[in-house]
């Protein structure tokens, strides 16, 4: 399933020429392909604001559109360059809950020549919904948007 989605993801990002439907289009691909990625969003970093700031997502809309660095899973990877996982969201307590139904998390950064310059952020309603297979795709999935951007000159 994860090849042939990355397939997929690399053929739509290779004829893409609107940085912000790609982006979206992204997000509900995944989310509509694996049943346990229940919401999925990209945020991306306002450096001289420390923030994180959701570019695009699909599932049910957020409050949280801007995090502070360090606030959240999402604030913590945007600081500490790795990736976070967490099986169970209610034994975090620097957690922001989007969602009450909101069970697992996986937050993988994405970088552009070598930079932490965003995230993608997945909520599932299921514990312990993500492994290393999940780490792998992530990672490859932001791998492809990055080279995409690079390539559209987006700066965000
Ligand atoms: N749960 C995240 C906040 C973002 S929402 O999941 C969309 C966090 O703790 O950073």
């Amino acid at each position: 399933m994860y090849e042939s989605l990355l397939k997929h993801i690399a053929k739509y990002l290779n004829q893409s020429q609107d940085p912000q439907t790609a982006l979206e289009w992204v997000c509900a691909e995944i989310q509509q392909k694996l049943p346990s990625y229940d919401w999925v969003g990209f945020y991306f970093h306002k450096i001289e604001k420390k923030e994180l700031h959701l570019k695009a997502f699909a599932g049910k809309p957020t409050d949280h559109i801007v995090i502070p660095f360090g606030k959240g899973i999402c604030g913590q990877v945007a600081l500490s360059n790795q990736k976070f996982v967490v099986d169970d969201v209610s034994e975090q307590d620097n957690y922001i809950a989007c969602s009450i139904d909101v069970k697992s998390e996986i937050v993988v950064p994405l970088f552009m020549e070598g930079k932490n310059v965003g995230q993608i952020d997945i909520d599932s309603n299921t514990t312990r919904a993500f492994d290393k297979n999940d780490e792998v795709f992530l990672a490859e999935v932001n791998q492809r948007v990055a080279t995409y951007l690079l390539r559209s000159k987006m700066n965000f």
